[in-house]
């Protein structure tokens, strides 16, 4: 199982050393959350950040959009260097248009499903899904309790996944994940792991890492 380093959770002040320890200590993946203050009552990153942060890293850099609009911003953020573009389902009006569109941009393609949305959500979606995001909080803040649902929801999408060719995307799970509870994530199916909180928590960003692995 992959994990993905939430850099929401990180020493903004201390960022490109972040990223370099991050990096060393076995992360798969970084994972920049961008948030608009108007989909989330918070603020996070920004098309600029992900174009300097994309200078430093030497891993893939997913962005999770958690904002309004997004099929704004595709473009900008593609050409920031983004390498997997995430939207949220609820904030997108026209799915298979938008995730066409992160695709033709040579972007992998991610569709986030809120833990208070059905499974259902990508029925008539997931041909168009690279990455499938089961979130197990709400979106909009780090450290926030572990909503359990999203077992039953990725063992619905891995049974897609299994019995359509056409679904061939990877399951990520972001929100409230720990060393606790990865165990059952990996059972039902899961693919990546974002994990903020329980990576920065202390000093030991590597030994955190590989309690995940
Ligand atoms: C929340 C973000 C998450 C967040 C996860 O809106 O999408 O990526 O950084 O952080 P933890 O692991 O602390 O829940
Ligand atoms: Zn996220």
């Amino acid at each position: 199982m992959k994990v993905s380093a939430s850099l929401l959770a990180c020493d903004y002040l201390k960022l490109e050393q972040e990223i370099d320890r991050i990096e060393r200590a076995g992360a798969d993946l970084l994972h920049l959350d961008i948030m608009d203050g108007h989909y989330v009552n918070n603020f996070a990153f920004s098309i600029d950040m992900v174009e300097k942060i994309k200078r430093v890293a030497g891993l893939p850099v997913e962005v999770h959009l958690e904002i309004d609009n997004p099929q704004e911003h595709i473009e900008n953020f593609a050409k920031a260097g983004a390498d997997i573009i995430i939207v949220q389902a609820d904030c997108v009006h026209h799915p298979i248009r938008l995730l066409s569109k992160i695709r033709s941009l040579g972007k992998k393609a991610g569709y986030a499903v809120n833990p208070c949305e059905p499974a259902e959500r990508i029925d008539e979606v997931f041909p168009y899904i690279d990455y499938l995001l089961m979130m197990s909080a709400e979106p909009g803040f780090g450290g926030q309790p572990f909503n359990g649902n999203c077992i039953r929801k990725i063992k619905y999408a891995d049974d897609i996944r299994k019995a359509n060719p056409q679904a061939a995307y990877s399951i990520g799970v972001d929100g409230g994940v720990t060393a606790e509870n990865t165990a059952d994530l990996r059972e039902a199916g899961t693919d990546v792991i974002i994990v903020g909180s329980a990576i920065f928590c202390t000093d030991d960003y590597a030994g955190n890492i590989a309690k995940f692995k």
